[in-house]
């Protein structure tokens, strides 16, 4: 087990429980629970470059800060044991679109399952493994399934899915064909949530819900790991010399549902910060849908308590009634000096396009109102003239076909040479 690893401490009460603690929530107050490290023996005895100059490209990279490391799993090149260090991409025309000084992408479309999601799933599987669980459970809006599914193929884990009637048809069969037992439950995402957890409780399975099990969050921050990793790399390439290992952007513009992604990528940052590896902690912006109103207006009235409100947006990766992991997304945005930027379901459209046209990176439609909160934040002066940008690109747009057939113009039918040539006017 990681010797810097101490174990958890619930978000709300401040409890602490030990690496081997059973309980998910704390047992007082069902606060999320948060994984908790020595930093300052971490700062003095890992040595950043060990990190930088491993050759393993994976999220094992980051063993020394994971509470897991994946030893558990010991074939070596799968999907599970490989997956990480997605592109950070410069969108060079997005820059030019929107008069942004510098805007990375981090393309999670390119991992394993095509999301981000992957990450968390690789952890909570090597825990898993590590404590010879035989069948794990998740409700999903779709990505954290399919990851499951994904990932615990060629295991001898038996997945078991949770997901709501809205769920779109490739994200069902990204599940379905990797052997899960998926169940699609009659309701929202939050009634699969708590579906998914009564048959946990009841059958003993080990439960990957998001925002429930403290472990997806560990599995995130290993995307700002890499972004602070590959932010470094391109400024040592601009000037021809080494000065920095790691290096933080001023701004993370990060899609939000539950708000586990954004929680967790916030924290990875804290944690470099902590150990000394960066010189600060971007703000965090958290881009929601209009639709899902939750977390925007407990950040506005700036509580704590979150309502129930039924999701409308088309949105899948977003769709959420109140977030299961509201509490530190909240923080991550609070804390960071940063915003929750609304965006409305035909922007998000319209962004798919214009992303897909500029950078040639497709995604589904949550992911696309990172760019639209980078637009509404550049206008209303939330990003600033000379902020160095990542959008977080959560999940590809091949995983929502239907979306994608919206947000792009439609194909039209010919037979002939002139048809062509009228429909190009090209004679
Ligand atoms: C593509 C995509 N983006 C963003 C999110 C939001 O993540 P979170 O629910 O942790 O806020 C999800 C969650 O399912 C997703 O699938
Ligand atoms: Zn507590």
């Amino acid at each position: 087990m990681n010797p810097y690893w101490q174990g958890f401490r619930c978000s709300l009460c401040g409890r602490q429980f030990p690496p081997h603690a059973t309980e998910y929530v704390c047992p007082v107050d069902g606060g999320n629970l948060v994984a908790v490290y020595d930093y300052e023996q971490m700062a003095r005895e890992v040595d950043p470059r060990w990190i930088v100059h491993c050759a393993d490209r994976s999220i094992w990279r980051y063993a020394a800060l994971l509470p897991y490391d994946g030893s558990a799993y010991s074939r070596p090149n799968t999907p599970l044991s490989n997956l990480g260090w997605s592109p950070l991409y410069r969108a060079y025309q997005l820059e030019e679109r929107t008069g942004a000084y510098r805007v990375w992408l981090k393309d999670d479309t390119r991992l394993p399952s095509s999301s981000f999601k992957d990450r968390a799933s690789a952890v909570v599987i090597a825990k898993a493994l590590a404590s010879n669980k035989q069948v794990i459970c998740v409700a999903s809006t779709g990505n954290a399934a399919s990851a499951l599914a994904t990932l615990c193929a060629g295991t001898h884990l038996q997945a078991v899915i949770f997901v709501p009637q809205n769920t779109p048809e490739a994200k069902l069969a990204s599940i379905a064909i990797h052997g899960a037992r998926v169940f699609i439950v009659d309701g929202s995402y939050n009634d699969a949530v708590a579906l998914a957890r009564a048959c946990c409780d009841e059958f003993g399975w080990y439960n990957r819900n998001t925002g429930f099990n403290p472990l997806t969050r560990e599995g995130k921050k290993t995307a700002s790991f890499e972004i602070a990793e590959q932010l470094a790399r391109y400024e040592e390439k601009a000037n021809s010399v080494s000065t920095v290992l790691f290096r933080a952007p001023d701004v993370m513009i990060v899609p939000v549902g539950d708000g586990n992604i954004i929680s967790g990528l916030y924290k990875g940052f804290q944690e470099l910060h902590a150990l000394g590896w960066v010189m600060h902690v971007p703000r965090f912006v958290a881009a929601t849908a209009s639709r899902a109103p939750s977390l925007y207006r407990a950040w506005q009235r700036g509580s704590e308590v979150f309502e129930t409100i039924p999701s409308t947006t088309i949105a899948s990766g977003i769709s959420v009634d109140r977030p299961c992991d509201g509490v530190m997304a909240l923080r991550a945005v609070q804390e960071s000096n940063g915003a929750v930027v609304e965006v409305e379901d035909e922007e998000m459209l319209d962004a798919m396009r214009v992303l897909a046209e500029c950078t040639g990176v497709f995604v589904e439609p949550a992911c696309a109102a990172t760019v639209v909160a980078l637009e509404k934040g550049i206008s209303s002066g939330l990003i600033r003239s000379d902020d160095e940008v990542v959008l977080q690109l959560t999940g590809s747009g091949l995983k929502d076909v239907r979306s994608a057939m919206q947000a792009a113009p439609r194909p039209q039918v010919v037979s002939t040479v002139a048809e062509v040539a009228s429909a190009m006017k090209l004679r």
